[in-house]
């Protein structure tokens, strides 16, 4: 890993530390949060810094409000929660950049805590700009990036605001937790075999990653829609399966297919679907081999086969990785594929395997599952874990604090 200065390189008596965090929590729709991992994660962080005396300024962006004030989006109800999980008074400010929050920010006494709103209320953020990164500059004297799920975007407070701390900005505990652990999977370094698992509707977004890892995986597992480009380009009829519109799509995977022939047997794609005639938990289902999926009927989930082949190699594994579910698990009846992969991951890692697991949709699978806790690592990013293993850690939020 490049030497990248973390919390541990300062020492936060009497500075005011400017933390970029990712409370992008999910919510339900009375706004309780239904997992807190981002928040939880980000705690060490906070208490290295108020333990040492140092004033906290918290900003994070919170759904996609596309640059306009809303309640929906705003961050106020986080200010109690947070207040209960550090043991400490957290003050919430209805603003990010201003007078009024400079001053706040002066009130502030060491050891406490100001949590500013959604920085996605201003369109700036989303622009890498840099009249509203000068603003934000204001709010501290260190800057500190703990958001690794926000960690590939170029917006204005991950890649633009740490130009203005010079050499006074770094990494959070919750960052250095994921580029340690995801180190793990670049270059081969987990034990062998090595699985890895993608699942999740985009494939566009997955390619470039079959690609770093078919030299050291031992399998590639690919289910879900993912799969049924595979399928097609197989000759396969996917019938009204939902695919990703992107035409490039089928030639990329044929070229895939050319440079790697020698390797792709240890791709591995579902043999066997759950089909359903309409889009809805109550469809009428039907199990059908994943090649000859009739016209009216779609994929929603793999089948008991499928289910038995991929378990049966995680279960051989000793390195697993896996972002994406096999099907639409959401709904209960096309859950059983996706599901039962969580539980044989999870039944792994107890036998010692060292299992990874990011994506909201497999995370959440998990907890289903009741199997979350089993993991040896669930990373608090999605896109950015994948991009993470794509670009090998030139993430432009990593970048940003690396460059002087
Ligand atoms: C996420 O939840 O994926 C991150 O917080 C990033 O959010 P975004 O996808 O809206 O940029
Ligand atoms: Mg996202």
């Amino acid at each position: 890993m490049k030497k990248i200065k973390t919390v541990y390189d300062f020492n936060f008596e009497n500075q005011t530390a400017l933390i970029r965090v990712d409370f992008n929590v999910p919510v339900n729709k009375f706004k309780k949060i239904i997992d807190d991992t981002r928040i939880q994660y980000s705690i060490p962080t906070i208490q290295k810094i108020i333990s040492e005396k140092g004033k906290i300024v918290l900003i994070s962006h919170f759904g996609r409000p596309k640059g306009k004030p809303s309640k929906t989006y705003s961050l106020k109800f986080l200010a109690d929660y947070l207040s209960k999980q550090l043991k400490i008074n957290v003050i919430f400010f209805e603003d990010c950049i201003g007078e009024a929050v400079i001053n706040k920010v002066h009130e502030l006494k060491h050891g406490e805590i100001l949590l500013l709103e959604n920085l996605r209320f201003y369109k700036e953020e989303e622009k890498e700009d840099i009249n509203f990164a000068y603003e934000l500059s204001k709010l501290g004297n260190i800057y500190v990036n703990d958001a690794f799920g926000v960690v590939h975007r170029f917006h204005t407070s991950i890649t633009i605001l740490p130009r203005f701390f010079g050499n006074k900005k770094c990494i959070g505990l919750l960052m250095k937790k994921e580029i340690q652990h995801l180190d793990q999977f670049l270059y081969g370094k987990g034990k062998k075999p090595i699985t890895v698992l993608l699942g999740g509707a985009k494939i566009s977004s997955k390619i470039e990653l079959i690609e770093s890892f078919i030299d050291f995986a031992d399998s590639i597992l690919i289910g879900g829609g993912m799969s049924y480009p595979f399928i097609k380009i197989k000759g396969g009829t996917i019938g009204n399966s939902t695919i990703e519109k992107d035409k490039t799509i089928e030639k990329t995977l044929q070229k895939l297919f050319q440079k790697y022939q020698n390797k792709i047997n240890i791709i591995h794609l579902p043999k066997d679907v759950v089909i359903a005639d309409s889009f809805k938990n109550e469809a009428n289902t039907k199990i059908v081999p994943i090649h000859s999926i009739p016209n009216g009927w779609m994929g929603l989930d793999i089948g008991p086969i499928s289910i038995k082949n991929f378990c049966n190699i995680i279960e051989k594994s000793k390195t697993i990785l896996w972002n994406g579910p096999v099907g639409v698990f959401e709904f209960s009846n096309f859950s059983l594929g996706t599901r039962s992969i969580a539980r044989a991951i999870a039944n792994v890692t107890e036998k010692g395997a060292f299992s990874l697991v990011g994506g909201g949709d497999s995370i959440a699978s998990l907890k289903m599952e009741n199997c979350d806790k089993k993991i040896s690592y669930l990373s608090t990013g999605g896109g950015a874990m994948l991009d993470c293993l794509k670009n090998n850690k030139t993430l432009p939020g990593i970048n940003a604090i690396i460059q002087k």
